[in-house]
């Protein structure tokens, strides 16, 4: 990277702070690094800081009169010279850098540069790249940048997950740029999850395969269009952001979720059902695949739209639920499986292929009913290999919540159970919301009041950290260390 130029964009996060050693970094390495800090990094770093370690006045105004005028009455006699340059120019023979103040503007700014880094990138400076806002001097750098683009994304874990963020990031990723980044981990908020910035090693590296590819890669790609001469569909860009952005993702994972519920027929017209409305299970599901992890949906009858870019395996039977669960996992075993169907515990014995039918002398007819397979049960107890790494049960109780749910772990071999009350008064059937227990091997987390979606969020997340333990062989002991360091909800003793 010796001699090479970079303009280093600095967003208000808590991560601004890591920037400061990036500049060092780099610097090291040889490169001259410009630093244009947004008015929230201020609020985090200081310009002068900013200034000492990069040797150059980092900048922080798109509108300077004082440099306007400079350059406007030729004060500066290299202003030529530099013109071509913007302003980030190698060091001079004093060591000193020497700066064009007059060519500097937003436009020389990303001429000047070989390449343009955006550390942190908040999700505010991503939305505004997104939708080609250009209110401030970093974005409106970034909007009239020639130059490739490379972003570490860092900001609180739902902002990251939140779908304006998807959306924004597969756009900003479909005209150009390329992130690194974010890592997982517990966040300066208290929260847990991918959120953090990529660590600045990461950073370094990122940038010198990037100045390494320059010219390969036209860049910004704006406008690009696929085979078929159609704009590129988000979906598409938002899958690489998962393969890219790595940490805390589900990338290169499968997992199977099963919803909704079964309904047992009496006859060829009549059937046995429960209230389950699947919104929970087709949450989990959606999180599953925004984390990036191949998801099946195995789904009894519902009224959802079927989550996109989920593959989605329709049943009606707990039975059937059973052999297309057993199926999948024979052609594709799965890291984590779901069970969030309300299955139906028992079915009618033989229904039969006519409608029963009803008369002035019939008595009501008797339904000998016999019990459904257990599927979370079978699939917790298959052999290691076959089994998926992580089972995660529901249990859905009406008193003793945590207590029956506690047992139920047990009982069924599930590593997980998310408990939750359905009492009617609580509207879970159906509603938005859900208040819910995680009971593990470890003890037992009460989680807030959530939305359904909010759930599925934190227990993918969860989950994948889970994973992440599972393949780094580190023992649970560990993750009961992370959990007393920083609690994620009331924790209650081990069961
Ligand atoms: O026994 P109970 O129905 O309360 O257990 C709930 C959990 O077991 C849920 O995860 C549910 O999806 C799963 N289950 C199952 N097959 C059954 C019954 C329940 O997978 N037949």
């Amino acid at each position: 990277m010796n001699g090479k130029r970079i303009l280093l964009i600095i967003g208000g996060g808590i991560a601004a702070y890591k920037s400061l050693d990036l500049v060092r970094r780099l610097r090291e390495r040889g490169a001259v690094v410009r630093v244009v800090l947004t008015a929230g990094a201020c609020q985090f770093i200081t310009p002068l800081a900013a200034s000492v370690l990069s040797g150059q006045e980092a900048l922080t105004e798109l509108f300077d009169p004082a440099r306007e005028a400079r350059g406007a009455n030729g004060a500066n006699e290299a202003n030529e010279a530099n013109e071509a340059n913007g302003g980030i120019e190698a060091n001079g023979e004093n060591g000193a850098n020497e700066v064009n103040e007059s060519a500097i503007g937003h436009i020389g700014l990303s001429r000047a540069a070989d390449v343009v880094v955006v550390a942190p990138a908040t999700a505010n400076l991503i939305a505004k790249m997104a939708h080609g806002l250009a209110d401030d001097l970093a974005s409106a750098v970034l909007l009239a940048r020639d130059k490739p683009l490379l972003i570490a994304p860092a900001m609180n874990v739902r902002m990251w997950e939140h779908p304006a963020t998807r959306r924004n990031l597969a756009q900003v990723i479909a005209d150009g740029a390329k992130v690194i980044g974010p890592e997982e981990g517990a966040m300066a908020c208290g929260e847990w999850g991918p959120g953090r910035m990529a660590a600045v090693e990461t950073i370094v590296e990122a940038v010198a395969s990037c100045l390494s590819e320059r010219g390969a890669e036209p860049s910004p790609r704006v406008g690009q269009n696929d085979e078929n001469g159609e704009r590129r569909h988000n979906d598409h860009a938002l899958r690489r952001v998962e393969t890219l952005s790595g940490g805390g993702a589900l990338g290169g994972r499968h997992v199977l979720v099963t919803a909704g519920p079964t309904i047992e027929p009496i006859d060829p017209v009549r059937y046995i059902a429960n209230r389950s409305s699947g919104r929970q299970g087709y949450a989990i599901a959606r999180a599953a695949q925004a984390l990036g992890a191949h998801t099946t949906l195995v789904t009894g009858p519902t009224q959802l739209t079927p989550p996109r870019g989920v593959e989605v395996v329709a049943v009606e039977t707990a039975q059937e639920m059973l052999e297309a669960v057993e199926a999948r996992l024979a052609q594709l075993p799965a890291d984590i499986a779901v069970f969030a169907a309300a299955v139906a515990d028992w079915r009618p014995a033989s229904p039969p292929k006519d409608k029963i039918k009803k008369g002035p002398d019939a008595a009501p007819p008797r339904l000998a009913l016999v019990e459904n397979p257990d599927i979370l049960a079978t699939i917790a107890r298959l052999p290691t290999g076959r089994r998926p790494t992580l089972v995660i049960g529901f249990a859905a109780e009406t008193s003793d919540v945590v207590e029956n749910a506690q047992k139920k772990r047990r009982a069924k071999g599930a590593d997980w159970i998310v408990a939750n009350d359905v009492s009617p008064e609580r509207g879970v059937f159906g509603g938005a919301r859900n208040t819910v227990h995680l009971v593990t091997e470890e003890g037992v987390e009460d989680w807030p009041e959530l939305s359904k979606d909010e759930v599925a969020h934190r227990l993918m997340a969860l989950a994948s950290a889970e994973l992440g333990h599972h393949r780094g062989g580190q023992a649970q002991a560990e993750r009961r260390a992370e959990k007393q360091a920083k609690p994620r909800g009331k924790q209650r003793a081990a069961e």
